[in-house]
Parts: C-alpha cells; structure tokens; sequence
C-alpha cells in the first residue's frame, strides 16, 4: 500500500532509538531447527551466487503440471514474469496432492465461531467441499479468468470458496466484512465481478452484522451488476433473495460432484485481486498469479514458521487481508498444516479470548499483528498467566512496528523466553514474507533483523544511494522476487510510477527504515509519517516506540505540526493504559521520559488524550488522518479506517 512518498528532497533520517538487548537461539530450538544457521548460511551464499537457481530449487518442491520455460522473464520490467510457460494450480499444491499422502486424514482446518461453536474439516472433508462448490460454480457460468467478489468474514466456508474459485481458474477477490456498501461498490466495479458470495449475517462483538443486507445496498447504488450471488447460512437471519439471481450455498452443493479436477493455470495467470486496506489514500487492486505466488508463499510458510506435522497453526489475520491470503490460507495448506481461523473480535466475550483459544486448541504457533498485543497488554500479565499457554513454541508478529517493550512482553509472559519472536516485514504488494528472522536467528527486539535468502533489499536516500549504517532511509527491493505482484488490476501505469519510477530499478515500498553494523533492518514507519523537528527527520514509530516504554502508555500515535521556530514539533495522542489519567504531572513526566529515551531532539509539543486511534481495519495507525485534522487540511479517502 505504497503511497508515493514526498521522495524529491529525501534525506537520511536521524535515529533515535538504540536498543542493546539480543536475545540468543536456545540450543534445543536450534537443535530441532528446520533451517539451521549453518544451513541458512549456505542458503544466502547460494542465492547471493545464483538467484535463479536458488528459487528454481523452491519451485521443485511443488507440484506442476508442466515445467517452467525458464526461471525469470525479466524482458520487460518491472513487469517481471517468473516461471513463464510453467503449468500449475495452487489449488493443487494446496489440496489435491494432500489427498495422496498421510496428510488426507490430518486436521486442515479449525475453526471457531465467535458464540463458541467450533468446526473441523480434515483434508479430505476439505477436499470435497472445495470440489462441490467449485462445480457449483462452474453451473453458474463462472469462468476462468471471471473475478469473483468474496465479501465474507473468516469462516469455512470463505476458504472453501476462495479454493474453489481458484480451482476453476477464476480470479477470486476478498471485501473485508467490516466494509461499507460503498466500500464494497467501489471494489466490485473496478474487479468487475461476475459473481459475489456472501453470508446471511456473522457474530461480531456480540453482535449480528447483516452482510447480505450490506451488499444488497451496495447493488443498489448502481454501477457494474454480476450476474449472481451466492449466501451462505451462519447467522440464520432473514434476507431478501432475488430470484434468478440469488442462490443458497448450502442448494446450490447438495447436487453437486465432490470430485472437480484443477483448471491448467500458466504460472502469470491471476490467482487474486486484494484491495489494500487504504492506509494512505485510494484503495488499489493488487494483482497475484499461480505461479511465483505459491513458490514464495510455500518457501517462507515453511522456513520462517519451522512447520512440521504436530503443529497447530494460527494466524490472527481476518482472511480479507493479505496476511490471511498468504498465511493462513495458501502456506499452512500447501504445507499439510492445520490452520486455525477465529471468526469474531479477538476480545469478546472477555479480553483472554486470545489466551483461552490457544489453549483449547494446543496451538503451537501464533502469528499475530502489535496492535493486538499492545492491547492485551494493557490488561496485565495475570490475564495469561489463567490459561496453559505452554504449548506455544513460536510467536510471530507483523502489520507495523513492533516496539521494543511490546516485544519483551509477548517474549516474556507469553512465549515465557523459550519461544523466538519472529517480526517479520512485507506487504500486500510483496505476497511473501521478505525480511524476518527465523527460529534460529540472533533477535534483537524492535528489529525485523534481515531479509531473507534470495531477498535483497536496502536503504537509500532519494538518489538510490546506500546510507551509512544508523542513518535511516528508503526501504527499496532490489531484485525481483516470486510472490511479488503482477501490477494493480486494470492500472499498469499507476504500477509503474507508484513503486518503480522513484528510485530507478528498484521497488519503492514505501517504509523507512535503518540498518545497523550487523545489517539488522529496524522499521521507523512509513515515508509520508516522517517528522522533520530542526533539521532532524524522525520516523514517528521511533518516538512512538519511545512513549510506549513508559508503563502510563498503552498506544500512541506521533504526528509533526507546524512550528514556526523548529519547522515542525511532533504531537502526541496517547491512550493511557489501565489506571492512569491524564494529568499535567503525567505530561510532563511523558515528556522528560520522551527525552530520556531519545535524547533532546525528541522535543514533544502538545498532547491528546483521545478515547481511540484512527486505525484501518487491519488495525493499523491512520496518522494522515490526524494531521489533516491538525492543519485544518482535508481529510481525503477515509474509506476503511474505523475510529
Ligand atoms: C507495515 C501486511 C513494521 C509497513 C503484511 C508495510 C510493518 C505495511 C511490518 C504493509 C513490520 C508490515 N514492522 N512495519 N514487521 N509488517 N508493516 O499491505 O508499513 O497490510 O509497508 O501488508 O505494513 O501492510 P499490508
């Protein structure tokens, strides 16, 4: 979700934040490591050596239908094609080729209702529901290459339809269920979708929200109408059904075949279109194909999360987002995993819903975003300390920074020191996890530590050119990547100008970001969030980062405002943690611990005590939304971001 950052007079950022703790491997992680240090060693020589080869080798590891021409098709950039003339199906790679092996009979998926309910499909109960509605689908005339909208929450059957529509060749695109009708419009429109699936209505907080309902008003606000729709029953609500184009789910599979073969992909076939959250202005279609998607979907899955056949997998991402996409869906499948999906808020009924769920289940891995962590932490450590969290044996965080003291706690209280903490970097763009420890890395917390073998990425300033360590910059990719996006759906230049023309040759993410002598990457935010405080520029996560190590703080968000003699002064809205009041002994007290922790260029000029934070639904901070209100500016597209 790149905007284009102001890049023209970008100059190296100033860092404030220097954290010494490190935190070594234990020897029985790295004894039972599926990528030992000595093997990842050998795997950044070889990629560094031979790239091509080095994620041919990942390709192989899958199943295809026909082999690739070549590796890379990098004619015409940045419209890279990998593994062109390649014939495949994720679908296959994630179901199909299950059915075969000892993994037929293994749990694929557990799932929670938000009232309590649970269901679990095996493989092969997964299997054959795919196959249903896949023919299902076929009746209703969906083709290969037809978008087809899923404006469902994490159920079921969500992945059920995702793999089927892909089964098919059709090109599935996920509506966040929090959306509004006109949110959902727009994203309709631009994929021009031929069918929509929905629900009857979904538990959320304790409440029915009435999708079907939802989408009926975005149909009748005009613009591109599909053909059909298709509701699934879960809350058993009334809705209205259109005849001839209306269908139940639950009808439309009872006639149908539990067998359907995959639809021969070529490997640059669209696979999905995912709207990014909209964090930084109009949301855009990014585009995934079979191919280079499931390559570097599959090798991170497994690399990064160590998985192996007794685990128990849960991603805490809606599915409506990229994270859910990548890894709860395609990676815990392709690799024979069991993947557990929540569908409600993750603090009803009490705020230890997340605790108690890991323990009803014997999770062994849990993937989550800061912003979660942030707020359980506000609840204390008693809160897990009620539930058998000894299962968990690796923690994984990603979405945003992830700040040094949030850090510690998870490390601490929940992963009780034993389990690695693994922040890992990427965006939607990217498809694949980029830059991340693994369960053998040295960690330092607040540090997403370095990119992974076969990713080569860098800090620059606006010419391209590396900074000196310590300073922050530009976070650019250097090469090209498999998982990474074909382009934004039916917007090629907007591809190309948004995140390869500022910075030539290279991919513009967006971020900012430092490295230090060990080559470790520390995240400060995004470009458009920096603050410029005499001369200084400042990453807002690091001063951010700075006022959540004090116990009084629960979130902050740091904007710059205007200042006539420092040219800018960063502003604070602090959400104080349980007990604290805002009181003018407090703000001072911020403010001296602020400098304290930053040194004196950290000067705090006003601060809010708001009830919330503008967020996305994704759950990350809208700080473009605050400083538009602090100059008086318009807001622009707020489509997306809750309050
Ligand atoms: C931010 C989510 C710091 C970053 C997979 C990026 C992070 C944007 C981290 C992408 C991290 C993601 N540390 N910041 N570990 N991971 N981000 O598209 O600004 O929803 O550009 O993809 O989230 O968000 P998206």
């Amino acid at each position: 979700m790149a905007e284009h950052p102001d890049t023209p007079d970008f100059a190296p950022l100033d860092s404030l934040l220097h954290e010494e703790r490190v935190f070594r491997p234990l020897p029985e992680t790295l004894a039972a490591a599926l990528v030992s240090p000595a093997r990842l060693r050998q795997a950044r020589e070889q990629a560094e050596a031979d790239p091509l080869a080095f994620w041919e080798e990942a390709a192989e590891e899958l199943d295809w239908f026909g082999r690739w021409d070549q590796v890379l098709d990098d004619a015409s950039p940045p419209f890279y094609r990998w593994f062109p003339g390649g014939r495949c199906n994720i679908v296959y790679n994630a179901l199909d080729r299950h059915i075969q092996t000892a993994a037929k009979n293994r749990l694929a998926l557990i799932w929670e209702g938000e009232p309590g309910d649970c269901r679990t499909l095996t493989y092969y109960e997964l299997f054959r529901h795919v196959n249903r509605f896949a023919n299902a689908l076929k009746s209703l005339g969906v083709r290969k290459g037809d978008r087809v909208v899923l404006y469902m929450p994490s159920l079921p059957e969500t992945v059920i339809a995702m793999l089927a529509v892909a089964k098919i060749g059709a090109v599935h695109s996920l509506v966040f269920a929090g959306y509004s009708a006109k949110a959902l419009k727009d994203r309709i429109d631009d994929a021009r979708a031929v069918c929509v699936i929905t629900v009857d209505g979904f538990y959320r907080n304790g409440r029915v929200l009435q999708l079907k309902q939802v989408l009926d008003d975005a149909l009748l606000l005009g613009g591109h109408a599909p053909e059909t729709v298709v509701v699934c029953h879960r809350a058993h609500v009334d809705v209205e059904m259109q005849d001839g184009r209306d269908y139940w789910y639950e009808e439309l599979v009872r006639a149908e075949r539990p067998q359907c073969p995959c639809e021969v992909m070529d490997s640059n076939d669209m696979l999905f279109v995912l709207y990014t959250s909209g964090a930084t202005g109009k949301p855009k279609g990014i585009v995934h194909t079979h191919g280079g998607y499931m390559v570097g979907v599959s090798r991170t899955f497994r690399w990064v999360f160590d998985i192996n056949p007794t685990d128990i997998y849960w991603c805490t991402a809606d599915l409506g987002w990229i994270t859910g996409h990548s890894y709860a869906v395609y990676g815990p499948l392709m690799a024979g995993a069991t993947t557990v999906l929540y569908e409600g808020h993750p603090l009803y009924p009490q705020a230890d819903r997340l605790w108690s769920t890991i323990a009803r289940y014997g999770v062994t891995i849990l993937y989550t975003v800061p912003t979660l962590i942030r707020m359980l932490m506000r609840f204390g450590k008693e809160l897990p300390r009620k539930h058998d969290l000894s299962t968990l044996r690796l923690l994984g965080s990603v979405g945003e920074p992830l700040n040094p003291e949030a850090w510690v706690w998870l490390h601490k209280h929940i992963g009780r020191q034993q389990c690695p903490l693994l922040d890992t970097w990427w965006q939607t763009e990217t498809g694949m996890i980029m830059v991340s420890p693994l369960p053998a890395s040295l960690l330092k917390p607040g540090s997403v530590t370095r990119p992974l073998p076969g990713i080569v990425a860098d800090v620059v300033d606006a010419a391209g050119a590396p900074v000196p360590p310590d300073k922050g910059g530009l976070l650019v990719i250097k090469t090209p990547w498999p998982a990474m996006l074909a382009g934004i759906y039916n917007d090629p230049d907007r591809y190309v100008e948004e995140y390869w023309s500022v910075i030539p040759g290279a991919y513009l993410t967006g971020d900012v970001a430092r490295k230090d002598e060990d080559g470790y990457l520390w995240m400060q935010g995004r470009a458009d969030d920096v603050l410029v405080i005499a001369g200084h520029r400042i990453g807002a996560a690091e001063l951010e980062s700075g006022l959540v190590s004090h116990k009084a703080v629960a979130e902050a968000a740091v904007v710059g405002v205007p200042d006539a003699i420092r040219g800018e002064v960063a502003k604070a809205f602090v959400i104080l943690a349980e007990g604290y009041e805002p009181a003018s002994a407090l703000i001072k007290e911020l403010k001296a611990h602020l400098k304290r922790e930053l040194g004196p260029v950290a000067v705090l000029g006003a601060m809010e005590f708001p009830a919330s934070l503008p967020k996305t639904r994704s759950g990350k901070i809208v700080r473009r939304i605050l400083k538009a209100r602090e100059r008086g500016e318009e807001v622009g597209d707020v489509t997306g971001v809750e309050e």
